[in-house]
């Protein structure tokens, strides 16, 4: 029956089993028709919708989201003024701003029965799979380092109060120097059975696809708050997730972004 739908797919399978490439291979193996039974199908439990984290872990509240002037909230003049900005002014940005942010990239609206989260970004069958993890250089009131974003309880978890933690940030960053200079870098990182329960294999092309909402929602909120954004893909895989402790299998980084005040003449 499944060669009846996809008779070409049989054949393609054939001629090019021994020549696909690894982005050809990971394209057909993530095919719809080659999805195979879930875990979600095969009755196994929701993963939890957050990483869990101990009671020892220091946690700071988050002012309300909607706290801050907005500066410009025309959404066609938004999309016509983004662009990827690498220079940003040595001034922090507020914990206002920051909680503006972290709500516009993935404030969670409602949970769905225990199993979902419905957020301000789109997410394939509402898995939310990525954790936010923010290098912190200069927000007012909070020490530099490393935080989580807390999405179902708006809040920080800290992880790092170190303000060395961008050198190695930025090493495993390739050296892009501009992290340094960000008031705040927001890395997503993969967890990836939350979304691989209901996607198996094909959650994997579902998880980057996320992350671009994500990241897309983080240029035109910082733009509206007059700060600029670069979004970073060039990193070393192994080194980034070491820095973040991060097992690089179970879950990894996707995606990063810096972000800080805008130069004016940039
Ligand atoms: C998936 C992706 C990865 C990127 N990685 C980097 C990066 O590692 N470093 C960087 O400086 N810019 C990076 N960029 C930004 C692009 O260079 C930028 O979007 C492109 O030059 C177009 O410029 P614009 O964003 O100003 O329109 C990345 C963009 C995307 C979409």
């Amino acid at each position: 029956m499944e060669e009846e739908r996809f008779p070409n797919q049989y054949y393609m399978q054939e001629v090019h089993d021994y020549m696909r490439t690894a982005g050809e291979e990971f394209i057909f193996k993530t095919k719809y028709q080659n999805m195979g039974l879930s875990a979600q199908r095969k009755g196994a439990a929701a993963p939890e919708l957050q990483l869990p984290y101990p009671d020892t872990v220091e946690v700071i509240s988050l002012p309300e989201w909607d706290k801050v002037t907005l500066f410009n909230a025309n959404i066609l003049s938004l999309i016509n003024s983004r662009k990827s900005t690498r220079y940003y002014k040595p001034i922090s940005i507020s914990i206002e701003e920051l909680s503006y942010l972290l709500w516009c990239t993935q404030g969670v609206h409602e949970v769905i029965h225990g199993v979902a989260t419905r957020r301000t970004v789109p997410s394939a069958g509402a898995r939310h799979a990525l954790e936010t993890i923010l290098l912190i250089n200069r927000v007012e009131g909070i020490a530099p380092g490393l935080y989580r974003y807390l999405s179902l309880e708006h809040q920080l978890g800290v992880l790092k109060k170190d303000s060395s933690t961008v050198n190695k940030i930025v090493s495993a960053s390739l050296d892009q120097d501009f992290i340094r200079d960000s008031a705040v870098t927001f890395i997503w990182a993969a967890v990836i059975y939350r979304m691989s329960w209901r996607y198996q294999e094909r959650g994997y092309r579902y998880i980057f696809l996320d992350a671009g909402h994500v990241a897309q929602n983080l240029y035109l909120s910082a733009e509206s708050i007059n700060c600029g954004v670069c979004v970073i893909g060039a990193f070393d895989d192994d080194e980034i997730n070491n820095v973040l402790d991060l097992d690089g299998q179970k879950q990894f980084v996707i995606y990063m972004a810096a972000v800080g005040k805008k130069q004016p003449s940039r």
